[in-house]
């Protein structure tokens, strides 16, 4: 049986279904997300995981209307600057994954914010990817390592798949479980360096019917996974 995973991913997909069950608008599903992911960044922290890193907007999100794409970066602000305030107390340390280009000034300055009031907390990372995809991550980190070769900062020999991580976004860990709700079962450009060997589930669920009880209930799954890491069994 594993232990609890130190690395928890989420992609909080349903939001927009959510609302549209129930006849409201889809900023209704995403304000009712961010009460989820609260609720889920608390219990998280409470069972002793150590990482969590969830998926807020992605690059591609700017597809969306401009009525979606503005209402997200005012509730976001809105979270960042007050919401949050119970995770910051919490001793969680909020940090940020994702391009800043294309995002609002108020925007960045509310994640300025939130990284610097929660900057000494220690007991649990919150990552959240803003603006953020996998394969422009992994562009980024590679662009930032040329630099350095390039000004003779580091050499060849220094770059290997675990020194890798330190060009990232952040600096964590691989991530050990990826939940995604919503049904759809699919990476979308999501944290791909970091899901090497990732346990996968899928939760049919919209994000904001996704309770503690149902994280429990990843955890189970996941503590019942054998993590062979490309090995073979051996009893
Ligand atoms: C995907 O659902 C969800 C998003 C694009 C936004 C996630 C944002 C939150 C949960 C808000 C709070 C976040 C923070 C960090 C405070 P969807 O809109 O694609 O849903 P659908 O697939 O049903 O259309």
């Amino acid at each position: 049986m594993n232990k609890n995973p130190t690395h928890i991913a989420i992609i909080m997909d349903g939001n927009g279904r959510w609302a549209k069950k129930r006849g409201l608008k889809r900023s209704e599903g995403h304000k009712e997300g961010g009460k989820t992911l609260e609720r889920l960044a608390l219990h998280a922290k409470n069972l002793g995981i150590k990482y969590l890193s969830v998926f807020a907007f992605s690059t591609d999100n700017f597809k969306r209307s401009e009525e979606e794409v503005n209402y997200l970066m005012d509730l976001l602000i809105y979270y960042f600057n007050h919401k949050l305030d119970t995770i910051c107390k919490d001793n969680i340390k909020v940090v940020f994954s994702g391009r800043k280009e294309n995002l609002r000034e108020d925007v960045i300055k509310a994640m300025e914010n939130i990284t610097k009031k929660t900057k000494d907390n220690n007991k649990c990372l919150l990552n959240i990817c803003l603006n953020y995809g996998g394969r422009e991550e992994i562009v980024d980190a590679s662009l930032k390592i040329i630099e350095k070769l390039h000004n003779g900062l580091i050499k060849k020999e220094d770059i290997n798949k675990n020194t890798f991580y330190h060009y990232l976004y952040q600096d964590l860990p691989p991530i050990d479980l990826l939940i995604r709700t919503g049904g759809e079962k699919r990476l979308s450009n999501f944290m791909l360096y970091q899901m090497d060997y990732a346990e996968i589930y899928f939760s049919d669920l919209y994000f904001p019917d996704f309770w503690e009880k149902d994280l429990d209930a990843a955890l189970t799954f996941y503590k019942s996974r054998e993590r062979k890491f490309g090995s073979v069994k051996t009893d």
